[in-house]
This record gives structure tokens, sequence and C-alpha cells, in this order.
């Protein structure tokens, strides 16, 4: 593909650098068309059996784009009280949320009971604590275990969210001791899930996961959700040809494995997914502008206004991006290529956005688009090096521009001290 931009016309006939002219560079923009389409495709991953997909916020928490997900009719998974206040201030009632913390303290645990949230808990001393809570204050009795299966996968170390050396979960060898906590609180359990990690893009790992999950659930009897948890990936190489997540396949894969259980297990319990990434990493790019071109001992790089305070996967992850390159409004085709870095502004070695790619000749002055960003790009966003958090616009349905997120200021940043 040469240019994903053109492909699927992202910005809907607008000038990205009138866009830019408008809200300032660095700049998130948003397509509400691509971000639909993901989360109607999430949706119907199982259409036989109840079904819901929770959007797992932490990829996106923008409260337009959770509003796009209220409408699209799905739920969402929050993992700290931050999370569920901007649910709850997007609309979502609270059985539309799960709640998926780790290591919280009793505050964020009796946020949840006094919201009447469901929440799932993800060790034997949470449950504990939760149990206390919930007895004290006479609600909150149903909750979840996070289990974890003892395999994880993942594109990096660092999200491989199940397996024996990760903090999550609870470990299948300790499921008598979740039932003697449940018993002492009068706790009932209604739901289970899991989240083995993220940006698979072969559903094999997952299928297991889903069956290894069942295979656990049937030692648990009334269960009213099973949650196989997030991870379907998209395709960060897409200009080099990368497929996308096989989701009809997927499908077809999945459903034998629920009928298998639903038959031995006498009914079918709501089930569960969380994707993050897939509903709106590829719905999000950033614009930046190249401030300065140079050359260091036979190395080409390319210093653009984005980096890692506004996108931290490379620098975290070694994650890739695909970036393609505007000049004068127009996508710069990818003819007379030559290897360069594309960089930040930070005083960091590791402040890399893209390193040794093949791109076509860039100018100051031409703005880089880095691709598939909608996901774990603003939430992760920081003001290290004291530099303000960008502005966040949407592409809406109709093609409007709309800004979603003011850029944060210099009077944002001081108004702490
Ligand atoms: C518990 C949990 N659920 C869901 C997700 C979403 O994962 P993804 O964005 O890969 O779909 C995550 C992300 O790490 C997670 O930790």
């Amino acid at each position: 593909m040469d240019s994903f931009i053109n492909s699927i016309d992202f910005f809907k006939g607008n000038d990205p650098e009138q866009i830019v002219a408008n809200y300032g560079t660095p700049l998130y923009v948003y397509s509400e068309e691509v971000i639909r389409s993901r989360m109607k495709a999430v949706a119907g991953v199982i259409t036989k059996y109840d079904y819901t997909a929770n959007y797992s916020i932490k990829a996106n928490t923008n409260i337009e784009i959770l509003k796009v997900a209220l409408s699209e009719g799905i739920n969402c998974d929050a993992m700290s009280v931050g999370e569920l206040m901007i649910l709850k201030k997007a609309g979502f009632p609270s059985d539309r949320i799960f709640f998926v913390p780790n290591n919280v303290c009793d505050e964020e645990l009796e946020y949840a009971i006094d919201n009447d949230i469901v929440t799932s808990l993800d060790s034997l001393s949470q449950l504990e604590k939760y149990g206390q809570l919930a007895s004290k204050k006479c609600k909150g009795y149903e909750c979840a275990v996070r289990i974890n299966p003892g395999v994880g996968a993942g594109h990096s170390d660092k999200v491989v969210t199940a397996g024996k050396k990760t903090k999550f979960g609870v470990a299948e060898a300790d499921i008598d001791k979740i039932h003697e906590v449940l018993d002492r609180y009068g706790l009932k359990l209604v739901g289970i899930n899991q989240h083995i990690g993220s940006q698979f893009l072969d559903p094999q790992p997952y299928l297991d996961a889903v069956r290894n999950l069942l295979r656990i659930a049937r030692g648990f009897k009334g269960l009213k959700f099973i949650d196989f948890g997030g991870g379907y990936g998209i395709p960060y190489h897409k200009l080099d040809g990368e497929a996308d997540y096989p989701m009809g396949d997927f499908k077809k894969r999945l459903e034998p494995i629920l009928d298998e259980f639903v038959k031995d297990y006498g009914y079918a319990p709501l089930f569960k997914s969380e994707p993050g990434r897939f509903c709106v990493a590829e719905g999000g790019v950033i614009l930046a502008r190249v401030h300065a071109v140079k050359e260091n001992y036979g190395h080409a790089y390319a210093g653009t206004d984005v980096g890692m305070h506004v996108l931290i996967r490379p620098a975290m992850y070694d994650s890739y991006h695909d970036v393609e390159i505007i000049r004068d409004g127009k996508v710069v085709p990818r003819e007379n290529l030559s290897e360069i870095t594309v960089t930040g502004p930070i005083c960091e070695s590791g402040d890399i956005i893209a390193k040794d790619r093949l791109l076509p000749q860039i100018k100051e002055g031409d703005l880089a688009c880095v691709l598939d960003a909608g996901a774990y790009g603003y939430s992760m966003a920081s003001t290290y090096n004291t530099r303000p958090r960008p502005a966040e616009v949407m592409i809406c349905m109709d093609g409007s521009v709309k800004l979603i997120r003011r850029r944060e200021t210099f009077e944002d940043l001081m108004r702490l001290f």
C-alpha cells in the first residue's frame, strides 16, 4: 500500500495543512468512521450467544471516543477510579462498566461498590480487602476474579499480562483459596476474566487461552459471565502489506469451542472480551511538523515536534509505526526513498519515533503523519521536558473537524505549584 491515508481518505477531504493551521502541531487526529467500523467488528465476534465487547478504555480515554462506544452499544472496562469517573461523565450507566483494577487501595474499591460497578479482583489479598469492604457496606457482594492461566502472549514482554512471571491475576492453584475468601464474606462470584496479552495477529494463542479459561470455568458453578480479555492486533506494518487481524476466521474457530463448553456447563453465560487497541489504534494518527533535517556521521535525521512525550510506544516497547510525509497538504509518493530516522524534541537519545526508515526525501516544513496512533498514544502521553500535551481533533462522520481536547497550556502546567 502506498498510502493508508489516501486509501481510506482518512481526513475526509480536509487539507491536513488547514487542520494544523487551525489546531497546531503536534496534533492527534481521529477518524470517527474508522473507530466506529472497528467497534462494530468487535461487537460481532460472537453472535450465537449473549456477548458484549467491553472496550478497554486505557487505550484511549478521550470522552468523545467513549461517547462513540456508548452509541455503538458496546460496554467498557476501566482500570482506575479516574477511568470510572470519565465513563460516568460520558454517560455510561454502572451496568455497562466492568472495573478490572490491580493493587488498588480501599478508596478505589469503595468507589466501585458505592457506584454498583461490578469489580474483578486480581489477587487473593484484593479479594479479601473487597470482602471486608463489601460486608461493611452491606452491598457489592457480587464480584469477579481475574484468573492468571499461567501462559501469556504479546508483542513485547511488557504487554504479556498472564503467565508465571507476571503480576496479574490469581493462579489456578489458588482457586480453592478463592472459594474460602468468597465464603468468609458471603461474596458471590458472578464472573471470571483473564487477559493474556496484547497485539497478536494470529488468533491461535487467544483461542488456546479461551479453551483454557473455559476448562477452569467448569470448576465454578453459576457464573453469569466469562470474559476472555483483549489483545486483538492491528497491522502496524500496513504500508509493507501486513494483513489485518483475521476476525472472520477467528469468529469461525471460536464458535465450536463455545458450543462444547455450553453443552457441558448446561447453559451459556454472557461471554465478554476486552479489546482496546483494535477499537481505536487505526482510527488515530499524529501530525508532526518537521523542524530540522540533518545528517550526523552519515545518518539522516528528521527532527519533529512529536517525541516520546507525545507517543511513548516506540521508546517503551520498540514499537513500529508507519510514517507518511505530507507536503503542501498532499501525501508525498513513496519514491526516491532513502534511510532516515524520525525523532522528536525530547532530550533523550531514545526519543525516536521511526528508526532507519526508507522514506521519501523529507524537507523542513513538511508534516510527518504517524499512523496507528489512536491506541496507547495520548493516553500514555506525558509532559516530560515540561512540554504541554497536544490537542486532539476528530474527523466526524459528516467530514467536519471537531476539537475534542484542547492543547494543554503552560498555565495548565504551572497550576499545580
Ligand atoms: C486487563 C486488560 N484488558 C484489556 C486490555 C486491552 O488490551 P488490547 O488493547 O491489547 O486489546 C488490557 C491491555 O493491556 C488489559 O490490561
